[in-house]
């Protein structure tokens, strides 16, 4: 009985993992282990024999089981304290300034759009980059053969042959986001919407892939006055600037009756540009009051409801505000180029800290 005790305890005590001290366990206590077995002989045993062997037997049993018990609970506690030891992070450290990575301007401009429209009450409303031909166009009362479907150089997605279904679009612009946001969430609406576009153009001022922001104000009494008044204000904060000069012209998109486009007043003296000041005027956005077709397929009720929308270039904002002369530069990944134009991770723009 002794040789057995000291066996295993001293198995237990040198198991070096749970698997070992599995395999201990079940050689000792398991159906065939050792001290089983001699269990099971007891049956055979003559009475006073058997009297004498079980206590002893049992009580072996339990000191054993209890061993691998507190040897399991041992290695579980050690393992965790590796695992802690090892995962182990100083959040409190700086980043390694080498190291650091920087926010794209194209990011760092969205940032700037969203914190200085949220704080005039818009919520960000996004769409799928790959959209579909009723929400792209003609929701936005623009049909099948409208001029305007040649004007925004589309590009489809394939169709499998003899699927006859109208194709797919990478969505050309942010305004079929206006038609998401008014049918799921109704009026009165305000939001911007960010985001990717798609079109066919490639030079120093295009990319295929570029990004714009949709503004999207419905309400019961909204009216040209607010919508020149909201632009007003975003643009003096968003270039900050204390005053700005703004022109709408006259103009026309499918779903904005009556549309303008809006110039800026600015100057090019020495070769920079200055904002606010100047002979010069910077196309810089498309705007309008939003069509009551346009309502009708969002599901709202034009003779309740009316509203503006704008559209802009985020990337355009960027090349203005940052002097970036070069859009393609924008998605080429040089390292260099990121370094120079980026911004630090850790200063997230806001109203008060400055955007
Ligand atoms: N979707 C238009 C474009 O891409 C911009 C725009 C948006 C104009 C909203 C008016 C209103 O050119």
């Amino acid at each position: 009985m002794d040789e057995l005790r000291d066996k295993y305890l001293g198995a237990v005590a040198s198991a070096s993992d749970e698997a070992a001290l599995e395999e201990v366990r079940l050689a000792a206590l398991g159906k065939k282990g050792e001290i089983a077995l001699r269990m099971r002989e007891l049956g055979t045993m003559p009475p006073d024999q058997r009297m004498a062997t079980a206590p002893a037997l049992n009580a072996l049993r339990d000191e054993v089981a209890a061993a691998v018990a507190a040897r399991k609970a041992a290695l579980q506690d050690a393992a965790l304290d590796e695992r802690l030891r090892a995962e182990w992070l100083d959040v409190s450290l700086p980043p390694r300034p080498r190291r650091a990575g920087t926010i794209h301007p194209i990011t760092q401009v969205t940032d700037e759009v969203t914190q200085i429209f949220a704080a005039l009450g818009y919520a960000v409303a996004e769409g799928p980059q790959v959209e579909d031909d009723w929400h792209n166009f003609d929701a936005l009362n623009i049909a099948p053969e409208h001029p305007a479907r040649q004007e925004h150089d589309t590009f489809y997605m394939a169709r499998s042959e003899g699927d006859n279904r109208p194709p797919h679009v990478l969505r050309t612009h942010t305004s079929p986001v206006q038609i998401r946001a008014m049918m799921g969430q109704g009026a009165p609406l305000r939001v911007i919407c960010p985001g990717r576009v798609f079109r066919a153009d490639y030079d120093q001022t295009h990319s295929p892939m570029f990004h714009q922001v949709e503004g999207l104000a419905i309400d019961r009494a909204i009216t040209m006055a607010n919508l020149k008044w909201t632009l007003e204000e975003f643009l003096k904060a968003f270039f900050e600037v204390p005053t700005v000069d703004l022109r709408f012209r006259a103009s026309h998109f499918p779903f904005t009756e009556p549309s303008a486009e809006v110039d800026i007043r600015c100057s090019w003296e020495g070769g920079t540009l200055k904002l606010g000041e100047g002979d010069s005027w910077l196309e810089i956005l498309g705007s309008g009051m939003v069509h009551p077709k346009v309502l009708t397929a969002g599901g709202i009720d034009p003779t309740e409801w009316q509203g503006f929308a704008f559209g802009m270039g985020i990337d355009r904002l960027a090349m203005l505000k940052y002097g970036i002369p070069d859009l393609r530069a924008f998605f080429e990944s040089d390292l260099r180029w990121l370094r120079h134009y980026g911004f630090g991770a850790l200063e997230v723009p806001t109203l008060a800290g400055g955007v």
